[in-house]
């Protein structure tokens, strides 16, 4: 039987990589693809399937009801992934209310759709049902020196944005335990790859290095994140979808810890040996250091030992290789990224936004 998966959010970093993972590794699917094109959602990422029969994109919003409620009449999924999200710390401290919107009443709108769907459903299409809410490892808040997030870890969310997501967990949560809604959460570390928005720091720091233009580090540069390939989560979602516990939440996690001004180095030090610029010694010389992030938190680990024992998920991508890889796709995919540098991005996706509606 065709599996349907409706996919929100597709059109941005981790959606659209999800996309292309399981156009490869599933055989006899459809995906829809639901996603409001804010700033961060791209067609491009997702081009290639345009005129795929497997494929459907949406242009809707998960926080509006009647278009929720249409796509799951007209397409019956069997998995919802909620991927749908404003996803960028430093926005939701210039303006958080995109965040609630999206984030909160979104995920909310999302959740009570999904259940009135479900709540239709034959038995046999409820056994097989999964509402998989996307998530972060920021709404543990921050580590001092030692020590991991577990799934048991108390929520402490520092931004606007961790609030958000803290927040949309709490309701996938309640909508299982008071409903019956069979979700699963997964709560990730920071992703790195391709079609990453170069508003994130390894995007921003690869293309202002093409552009010479200075790297702004926050702080002294020693804040450490866990750096996972995203291939590796998109791999991990998908164990969890078939194998996961309903009600269970997932920490998932690369084992990466890297500070920042480490990884800076690193993307200089690769530049340096992929497209060396006889105007500089070093890409190094671009560094500058420019005031902190308010309220930024210090440290992220992951303990992902759960999904490893109960579904044997570790993943494949060593940050070596994965930050090779990705330096070398925004070196190959010059004209993805320009045009989003050049300004004429804007345009572009206010006339994607106009067409779209005027459909
Ligand atoms: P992104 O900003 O690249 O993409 C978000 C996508 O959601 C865009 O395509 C956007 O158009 C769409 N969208 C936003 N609001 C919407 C709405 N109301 N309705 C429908 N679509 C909407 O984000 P990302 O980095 O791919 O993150 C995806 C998810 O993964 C988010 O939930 C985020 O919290 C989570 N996450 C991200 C990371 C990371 O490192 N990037 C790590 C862990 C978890
Ligand atoms: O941990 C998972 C989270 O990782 C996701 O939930 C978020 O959606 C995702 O954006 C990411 O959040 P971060 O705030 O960790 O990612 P960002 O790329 O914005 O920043 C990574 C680190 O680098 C952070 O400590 C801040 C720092 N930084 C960031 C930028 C953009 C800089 O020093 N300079 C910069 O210009």
């Amino acid at each position: 039987m065709r599996k349907v998966y409706l996919v929100t959010g597709g059109c941005g970093f981790i959606g659209s990589n999800f996309i292309h993972f399981l156009m490869k590794t599933e055989d006899d699917i459809t995906i829809v693809n639901l996603d409001k094109l804010t700033y961060a959602g791209n067609l491009k990422n997702v081009e290639a399937y345009a005129t795929d029969s497997r494929y459907v994109f949406i242009h809707g919003d998960i926080g509006d009801r009647n278009c929720v409620r249409d796509v799951f009449e007209t397409y019956h999924p069997q998995v919802v992934v909620n991927f749908a999200a404003e996803s960028h710390v430093d926005r939701s401290i210039s303006g958080p209310g995109d965040f609630i919107n999206t984030n909160i009443v979104g995920t909310y709108q999302l959740l009570n759709e999904s259940l009135n769907y479900f709540k239709e459903l034959s038995e046999p299409d409820q056994e097989r049902f999964r509402f998989h809410h996307i998530s972060t490892d920021e709404v543990y808040g921050s580590l001092g020196d030692d020590g991991y997030f577990t799934e048991d870890t108390a929520y402490d969310p520092s931004s606007p944005y961790s609030a958000s997501k803290a927040s949309s967990d709490h309701l996938a949560r309640a909508w299982y335990r008071t409903f019956g809604l069979p979700v699963l959460i997964t709560n990730c570390s920071n992703n790195y790859g391709p079609y990453q928005f170069p508003e994130k720091l390894i995007p921003l720091m690869i293309l202002n290095c093409l552009e010479r233009k200075p790297l702004p580090v926050y702080g002294d540069g020693q804040n450490i994140r866990d750096w996972l390939y995203v291939d590796d989560h998109c791999d991990a979602i998908f164990q969890v979808i078939q194998n996961g516990t309903i009600g269970e939440t997932y920490n998932i996690g690369g084992n990466n810890e890297i500070r920042n001004l480490e990884i800076v180095q690193t993307i200089c030090d690769i530049l340096d040996e992929f497209r060396p610029n006889p105007k500089l010694k070093s890409y190094r010389d671009l560094i500058t250091f420019v005031k902190d992030r308010p309220g930024h938190d210090f440290r992220y680990a992951i303990n992902a030992t759960k999904i490893k024992t109960d579904l044997g998920w570790v993943p494949k991508h060593s940050f070596t290789a994965g930050i090779r890889k990705t330096v070398k796709w925004y070196l190959q995919n010059e004209p993805w990224w320009e045009f989003i540098r050049s300004g004429e991005y804007l345009n572009y996706y206010c006339k994607q936004y106009r067409s779209l509606n005027a459909v």
